[in-house]
């Protein structure tokens, strides 16, 4: 099959279409015929080798994926050849097949188009994942998402818009600000403007919020401590600007702070089954209805791969970036 290979890690030239073995399904897998694959930032990490796929998993690229079911194991039910499909990939997205347990596979409404369906599984279920099931989000709660244009902040919005929580966001832009406040949340900070940790406690009559989605990790710990609300949880899902920081255990005390953080990519997929399998009780008639959909920012042919990591890079998008396969 036809797929994007890296010879070696490094910049976006080393993304290349190649010629690849088929994937060969096991017995609980479905083998799906990949129409399209949605860009993550993880992508940008992996191909520069910073971010190796899980033991077992598919060396090319690729999160998540949406296509037509092409051939379903023999432990697998609930699925036929031909239906469309949309799944969280440990890795296998950026090819013509990819296979999957079927725990991580999503039927796909006819609300969807394709691209859409591409670029829902990974954001959308970080962000139910971390907001929901580890951080009780319920409805009314004040939630700080940072990198409020992002695919998993996007996703965030329209999720905590949904469970009547009120999404506050930072962006690098009062363009993108902008963007995030018209998608739905509720109050927008452009962070490069000044600090954002007393415009959040501003907007929650200095209160703070009760949960915060961090993928910057230690140049905000200090910024995110203060405007976290009493009993407040940081749940750090990445760590673009460092790993390290030091903190004032003495707040954490104090204000009875929780300190979280999680992967999505590494879990068993039983694991990843049982979220998806939560995701679809809590949201699966939203997703049926049209009412939870990526905002697609461009779709580019597979071989414009390297373009589209440039793009993401850049971070000019607002939504997904998403790869059409076939
Ligand atoms: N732990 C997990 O399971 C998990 C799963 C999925 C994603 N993630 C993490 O979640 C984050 C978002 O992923 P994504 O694929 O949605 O990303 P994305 O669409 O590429 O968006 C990331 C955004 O973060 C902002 N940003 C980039 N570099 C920054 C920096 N140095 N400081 C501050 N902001 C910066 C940019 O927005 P502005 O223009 O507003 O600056 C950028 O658009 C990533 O850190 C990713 O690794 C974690």
């Amino acid at each position: 099959m036809k797929a994007i290979v890296c010879e070696k890690p490094g910049d976006e030239s080393v993304l290349k279409i190649g010629e690849v073995p088929d994937p060969v399904p096991g017995p609980s897998d479905l083998l799906i015929r990949v129409s399209h694959a949605a860009l993550n930032r993880a992508d940008l990490m992996q191909r520069q080798g910073l971010y190796p796929p899980p033991p077992g998993a598919s060396p090319i690229l690729g999160l998540e994926c949406a296509g037509t079911v092409a051939a379903v194991g023999t432990a697998v039910s609930g699925w036929r050849v031909g239906e469309r499909a949309m799944a969280l990939l440990p890795g296998g997205g950026y090819a013509e097949l990819a296979a999957v347990d079927h725990g991580s596979a999503m039927h796909v409404p006819g609300t969807l188009g394709d691209a859409e369906a591409a670029a829902l599984p990974e954001v959308y279920l970080t962000a139910f994942l971390n907001l929901f099931m580890l951080g009780g989000v319920k409805a009314g709660a004040a939630v700080l998402i940072h990198g409020g244009g992002s695919g998993v902040g996007s996703a965030s919005i329209q999720l905590l818009r949904l469970a009547g929580a009120r999404p506050i966001v930072t962006a690098g832009s009062d363009a993108k600000c902008e963007q995030c406040l018209r998608f739905g949340a509720d109050v927008a900070i452009n962070y490069k403007s000044g600090p954002f940790a007393a415009k959040v406690r501003a907007a929650t009559n200095d209160r703070g919020v009760d949960i915060i989605l961090d993928s910057i990790g230690g140049a905000y710990l200090a910024a995110n401590l203060e405007a976290l609300a009493n009993g407040g949880r940081l749940i750090m899902i990445g760590l673009m600007r460092g790993a390290k920081a030091e903190i004032d255990l003495g707040a954490v005390l104090r204000r009875h702070l929780h300190l979280l953080g999680s992967t999505l990519r590494t879990r068993p997929v039983a694991e990843k089954a049982e979220i998806v399998r939560q995701f679809l009780a809590r949201f699966g008639a939203d997703l049926e209805q049209g009412r939870l959909r990526p905002p697609i920012y461009r779709t580019l042919p597979l071989a414009d791969a390297a373009m589209a990591h440039r793009m993401m890079q850049a971070s000019e998008h607002f939504g997904k970036i998403v790869l059409k396969i076939v």
